[in-house]
């Protein structure tokens, strides 16, 4: 459907069809953020919400892309994009945006001629479900002329972020979108970068997964996420290990003479732990300890790693009050973007009349809710 009125779209804009059309879906993490630059695991599901992208090759060295998601328009000669790569239009600080991307898939794939691009779909940016890494593959797949998506795409849509977007991020959000499959979480292991399939049933526990995205939008490379990285890797290293993904939360309690680093230690160490516990508990249907891990991840990043805030507190506040079958937790990177609850479903509708009253209440807008029913597929190639 979505994909129809794109290639329309691309129809009205360019002249003629596209050549191709890729889709990537956002993701959740359901457990273990702030873990894939330290080597540990988390779990992700992708979303229906998906970033799209119609492209045409052309003879020549001109690049037209339009992005009906940010209203950007860019119209330019390959060189002068290569030329730009990394630099923000100001040429201060990184680069962001429609520019930003292209040329840096443009460069990061060897590319020298032109191209018509049309990116849409309906994953808001900046709303912490993984919107750079999805605009990253779906570009790459549209630009390539590849039929399936490969697994070194996830290498190269790092590399773009860390290079040219000015965000150190790790593999997490790649993997997940490269790895997810059709009613199946991805848990991830960036340290050996590899991710498998698991079974995340909550639905057939009469469990519901929403999505509450606070409204909050933040582009990483403007936040502390790149300082969290860099503390993160000071700790390990006041430690003598490879990552904190090795750490035991013993080792942890060395760091007493440095106790912003022990903060940033305990949270990387102690969320990965409860990752393997909470994929333990899933497989035995105990979706009470998944929604007590999530609780206490929220904790832990909101009180050992400073990245929450707010509207994220408060919403996940909301489901605090709900009692010991629910569980929420900020998803992402945090400094705004999203939660999400684990609930079950009697309390769905309650909560989000709830969730909707509080928001105006305190003045913090209205939240989009989305109701996750099973994990969606992840990147494909639709055209
Ligand atoms: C962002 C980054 C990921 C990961 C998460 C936090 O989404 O892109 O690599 O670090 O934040 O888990």
């Amino acid at each position: 459907m979505e994909e129809a009125s794109l290639a329309r779209g691309f129809t009205d804009l360019f002249g003629t069809g596209p050549d191709r059309v890729w889709r990537a879906p956002g993701r959740v993490t359901v457990i273990g953020d702030h873990t894939d630059y330290q080597g540990g695991q988390s779990v992700a599901a992708a979303v229906s919400e998906c970033v799209l992208v119609a492209a045409r090759d052309r003879n020549d060295r001109r690049v037209r892309a339009r992005s009906l998601t940010t209203g950007e328009d860019l119209d330019a000669d390959v060189s002068d994009l290569v030329a730009g790569v990394g630099q923000s239009p100001s040429g201060n600080g990184p680069a962001s945006g429609l520019r930003g991307f292209v040329s840096a898939v443009l460069v990061l794939g060897g590319r020298r001629s032109g191209a018509d691009i049309l990116v849409g779909g309906t994953l808001p940016p900046g709303s912490g479900l993984s919107s750079s890494a999805a605009l990253s593959l779906a570009l790459i797949g549209a630009l390539s002329g590849a039929d399936e998506p490969d697994p070194k795409w996830a290498q190269i849509a790092q590399t773009l972020e860390n290079r040219y977007l000015g965000v150190p991020s790790g593999l997490l959000d790649q993997l997940a979108l490269l790895y997810a499959r059709d009613g199946y979480a991805v848990l991830i292991d960036a340290g050996r970068q590899v991710a498998e399939a698991v079974w995340f049933d909550w639905a057939r526990a009469g469990r519901a997964l929403l999505i509450v995205d606070t409204g909050v939008t933040r582009r990483l490379s403007e936040t502390p996420y790149g300082e969290r990285v860099r503390e993160a890797r000071q700790a390990a290293v006041l430690l003598g290990l490879p990552n904190l993904a090795s750490a035991r939360i013993e080792d942890v309690e060395c760091l007493d003479e440095t106790p912003l680093l022990q903060r940033r230690a305990r949270h990387v160490t102690s969320e990965n732990r409860r990752v393997g516990e909470a994929v333990k508990a899933a497989a035995r249907g105990d979706w009470d300890t998944v929604a007590d891990l999530m609780r206490a991840s929220h904790a832990s990043l909101r009180d050992d790693y400073d990245v929450s805030e707010r509207v994220l507190d408060a919403t996940c506040e909301l489901f605090d009050r709900l009692g010991p079958h629910t569980g929420a937790r900020l998803t992402g990177a945090g400094f705004g973007g999203s939660v999400i609850a684990l609930l079950p479903i009697a309390l769905e509708k309650a909560a989000k009349v709830a969730l909707v009253r509080m928001y105006a209440e305190r003045g913090f807008g209205t939240p989009r809710l989305l109701t996750l029913g099973r994990p969606a597929p992840g990147v494909q190639r639709l055209q």
